[in-house]
């Protein structure tokens, strides 16, 4: 086929789907941009392109709030009868289990764009620990390792990164040797984009030969780990069990014991944390009932009415935070990208940069167009078998989302330090404290030195007497 049939098979496949602006800089581009820019073209599925622009573009049927929904259960934090607390301590030695048999992998997604916090980079490289600066990344690699030579194992770690920081990403891990992982324990892979739209439908396009596209969101991650080899690697590792966190959260407990083990004994396809939240309006996900189905129900769909509604005892009804903490069966994101399988859209009206047709580029200061995107809790329901463990906000979760203010670093780092003085104060050491209850220290407990409270008493005499104002950073 001559280049001049093939451009005009292009103009009329596009014309055909509203779509032929895109190559309307064609007569300008060199043969590279052209080539580049058919690349991504062939890339695009019209067909269901047109389907999105009908449902979620020019109509919103995005995040349709289902006609009946209840509160979901959850085991609690600590066990509250002889039973149950029979049934823990089984789980915690099945996780223990588990954990040796090296068939848990680490999974934290990266790929968001962390615009709230306003920091350049992969937000894994944002310093976070109190006293040595260590990055989220460094953090959790030292607890990675940790717990591999805790369980006499090599536990791998799965990143997923987007085409906006997939090179700076490796390039921070590459150049710090992997915080002392081992290089082929650690797998990272790009998750997916998906195209922008204006209003109308039309894509955008960033510059006159390349479109405009976004990551496809976390619910991305289920076909990336697939796509991108991660489950493969798995599979020759004998990894069964996927731990999925969020990149901004330093507290995660990355290789839970207990919550493992409850998963791996319920039978369980895909198992989340969740936390009572603080208030009502908690800028959380709700975990819900939904056909019988666990389903989550973010905190901008929820009715107000839903959200403020309480039981006689005052607490709410619908009380669990969803704190993007999960635990998914390898062999479940095998048997969705086995079949024809997607998850809802979530619209989001933003404003995108983009080229003009009479060639400008514009960043607007109004939104224009709309990012779609999906959302991992929303394979939940998907799942044959869905289990929820409540846990202990002060244990294991104090993201690092906002410059200032709540969730910001400041009160990370706050978080990082009290539970520090908690697992200190537990096995019997004296932390100071100011009259209001305030711990009047810095303290830094290495991943190396201790993942929980119990590991800590074991190096008791390696603790020094800490005096108000010292800055204490206990390692290996
Ligand atoms: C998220 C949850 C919310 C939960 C809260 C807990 C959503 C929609 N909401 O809110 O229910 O209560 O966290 O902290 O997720 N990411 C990607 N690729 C993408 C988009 C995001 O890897 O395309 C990653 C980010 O890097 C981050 C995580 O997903 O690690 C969460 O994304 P973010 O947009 O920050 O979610 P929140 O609005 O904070």
């Amino acid at each position: 086929m001559s280049n001049e049939q093939a451009f005009e098979r292009l103009q009329s496949h596009l014309q055909a789907h509203q779509q032929a602006h895109l190559i309307h800089f064609w007569p300008g581009l060199s043969p590279e941009e052209r080539e580049k820019l058919c690349n991504q073209i062939g890339k695009l599925d019209l067909d269901r392109i047109d389907r999105w622009v009908k449902d979620y573009v020019i109509h919103d049927q995005s995040a349709k709030i289902p006609d009946h929904f209840g509160p979901a259960m959850a085991y609690a934090a600590q066990p509250d009868t002889p039973d149950m607390t029979e049934k823990y301590v089984r789980a915690t030695a099945l996780g223990e289990d588990l954990l040796r048999q090296g068939r848990v992998g680490a999974f934290v997604v990266a790929g968001g764009q962390g615009t709230r916090l306003g920091f350049e980079g992969p937000k894994g490289n944002f310093p976070i620990s109190p006293i040595k600066q260590k990055t989220l990344f460094q953090l959790f690699a030292e607890t990675i390792l940790a717990t591999s030579l805790k369980y006499g194992t090599r536990c791998p770690w799965y990143i997923m990164t987007s085409p906006l920081n997939h090179e700076p990403t490796r390039d921070t891990l590459e150049a710090n040797h992997y915080f002392g992982l081992p290089e082929e324990d650690v797998f990272i892979f790009q998750q997916g984009t998906l195209p922008n739209f204006a209003l109308d439908g039309q894509i955008l396009l960033s510059n006159k030969h390349t479109l405009a596209t976004s990551p496809d969101g976390h619910g991305g991650s289920l076909k990336a780990l697939f796509e991108g080899g991660a489950v493969a690697h798995m599979q020759a590792r004998g990894v069964e069990y996927i731990s999925y966190w969020q990149v901004d959260n330093p507290l995660i407990n990355i290789f839970d014991p207990l919550f493992i083990g409850l998963h791996a004994l319920d039978g369980s396809q895909m198992s989340s944390k969740s936390l009572v939240k603080t208030g009502p309006m908690e800028k959380v996900g709700n975990f819900c009932l939904v056909d019988n189905k666990v389903t989550v129900i973010e905190y901008s769909d929820l009715p107000d009415e839903a959200a403020l509604r309480r039981h006689p005892d005052g607490s709410l009804v619908f009380e669990l935070g969803s704190i993007g903490i999960h635990l998914v069966n390898r062999t479940f994101v095998e048997q969705l990208n086995a079949g024809e399988f997607s998850l809802p859209f979530h619209r989001a009206v933003k404003k995108i940069p983009h080229i003009t047709p009479e060639g400008k580029y514009v960043e607007p200061d109004e939104p224009n167009g709309i990012k779609l995107e999906t959302f991992v809790f929303d394979a939940l329901p998907l799942a044959s078998h869905s289990m929820i463990l409540k846990t202990i906000r002060s244990e294991e979760f104090g993201p690092v989302k906002n410059a200032t203010g709540v969730d910001s670093a400041e009160t990370s780092r706050q978080m990082i330090i009290d539970r520090a003085g908690a697992w200190l104060e537990s096995i019997g050491t004296a932390v100071p404290r100011k009259d209001n209850g305030q711990i009047d220290c810095v303290l830094e407990i290495a991943p190396s030195f201790a993942l929980t409270p119990e590991d800590l008493c074991k190096k008791a005499d390696r603790i020094p007497e800490i005096k108000p104002g010292d800055s204490v950073y206990l390692s290996d």
